[in-house]
């Protein structure tokens, strides 16, 4: 089988605050014939994912390479075998992997491809609920939180892809979930359907003072855990509520991505020491082995109903900077995909 040319999705410069759409360019790329242990893709959904905004820093070192100007961008996506040279896969397949995005088609090594069933999910919930995202929730509310029954969990960036589903699980837990989130839209959703028995609108709070009464209120017996997608004013007001032998899972600080200048730390650090706090940042790619575990436990709660999740959809490669820059202004509700290609032709 030949090479495949069509469109990719390029940096045109590194971008200094908010990215902003003529930062991106889309170009003709080439996709090589598959080499041995290779897999040839067309790209049917992608991912856009607040990660992506480090790799635009090639001032800082980080835990994964940044963008190069030369080469289209990259990240998770969903694709169907146009041709394999690895033994897992042949044509036709569908598999999911965190390379091969931002581009019509993609050669990537088989090896760093999963197989994915379009008959037990929708194919965009690979890169969602059941794919890094929801394998992220699970992680840092289980094996960082920890959360017994009858504890209070609070969740910043709770309406996002990886949010949404730490509240329901802590939910499922027994927990009361106190969740943040940026929107009444979104506040609504999570007290409904998403399993957070109080959702605060921080934009409703001007500072860290404000947003840490409304979330003593909330969490009258302390918060036990929090998972920190954001930063900023939310960590301060965690800070603040931390119950003694609170656990803090340190997952993301979307605040600051866009920052040009260092954020000064919250100035209650202090807190942790005298109420015994345990905080731990991960990534999830270190956690690789327990993914099983987690498609065991999650995916049968979605078949069940048991847990929801949403979807902002855009249609189109070409919308793929939209969907990247919208998820800094909180334009997405749930996990932002792009849609590049028909799930069958
Ligand atoms: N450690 C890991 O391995 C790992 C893996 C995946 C994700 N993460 C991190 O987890 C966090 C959530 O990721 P995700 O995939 O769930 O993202 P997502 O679906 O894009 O959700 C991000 C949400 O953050 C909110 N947000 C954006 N800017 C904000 C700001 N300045 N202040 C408060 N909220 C803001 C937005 O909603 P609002 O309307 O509520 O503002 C947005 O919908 C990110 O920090 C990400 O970097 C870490």
């Amino acid at each position: 089988m030949p090479a495949k040319t069509g469109k990719a999705i390029f940096l045109k410069s590194f971008p200094q605050g908010l990215p902003a759409k003529d930062h991106f360019v889309s170009r003709s790329f080439e996709a090589p014939a598959p080499a041995d242990g290779e897999v040839q893709l067309r790209i049917v959904w992608m991912s856009v994912d607040p990660y992506m905004r480090g790799r635009m820093r090639p001032d800082i070192k980080s835990y994964i390479p940044p963008f190069s100007l030369d080469a289209p961008l990259d990240g998770g996506a969903v694709g169907q075998v146009i041709e394999s040279r690895h033994p897992s896969f042949a044509a036709g397949d569908y598999a999911v992997g965190f390379s091969g995005g931002w581009r019509e088609y993609a050669t990537v090594a088989g090896a760093g491809l999963q197989k994915v069933d379009p008959g037990m999910a929708p194919l965009s919930a690979y890169l969602g609920v059941l794919g890094m995202p929801g394998f992220t929730a699970w992680a840092g509310l289980n094996e960082i939180i920890k959360p017994k029954a009858g504890e209070t969990v609070f969740v910043s960036g709770a309406a996002g892809a990886v949010g949404s589903l730490v509240c329901q699980l802590a939910k499922l837990k027994g927990c009361r979930v106190v969740a943040s989130a940026g929107s009444k839209e979104k506040c609504d959703w999570l007290t409904r359907e998403g399993g957070a028995d109080v959702a605060l609108n921080y934009r409703d709070y001007k500072n860290a003072t404000e947003l840490t009464k409304a979330l003593a209120a909330a969490a009258p017996k302390g918060v036990d855990g929090y998972f920190e997608n954001v930063g900023g004013m939310h960590l301060e007001a965690a800070l603040n509520c931390i119950a003694f032998g609170g656990r803090i899972a340190l997952c993301g600080m979307i605040s600051m991505y866009n920052n040009t200048e260092p954020e000064p730390g919250p100035p209650n650090l202090v807190n942790m020491i005298g109420r015994g706090v345990m905080a731990q940042g991960f990534i999830i790619s270190n956690y690789l082995p327990l993914a099983p575990k987690f498609a065991f436990e999650v995916a049968p709660l979605l078949d069940q109903g048991k847990i929801k999740f949403r979807e902002s959809v855009y249609e189109g490669l070409e919308k793929a900077p939209d969907a990247f820059i919208g998820l800094f202004k909180g334009e997405n509700f749930g996990k932002a995909v792009v849609r590049v290609g028909p799930d069958r032709i």
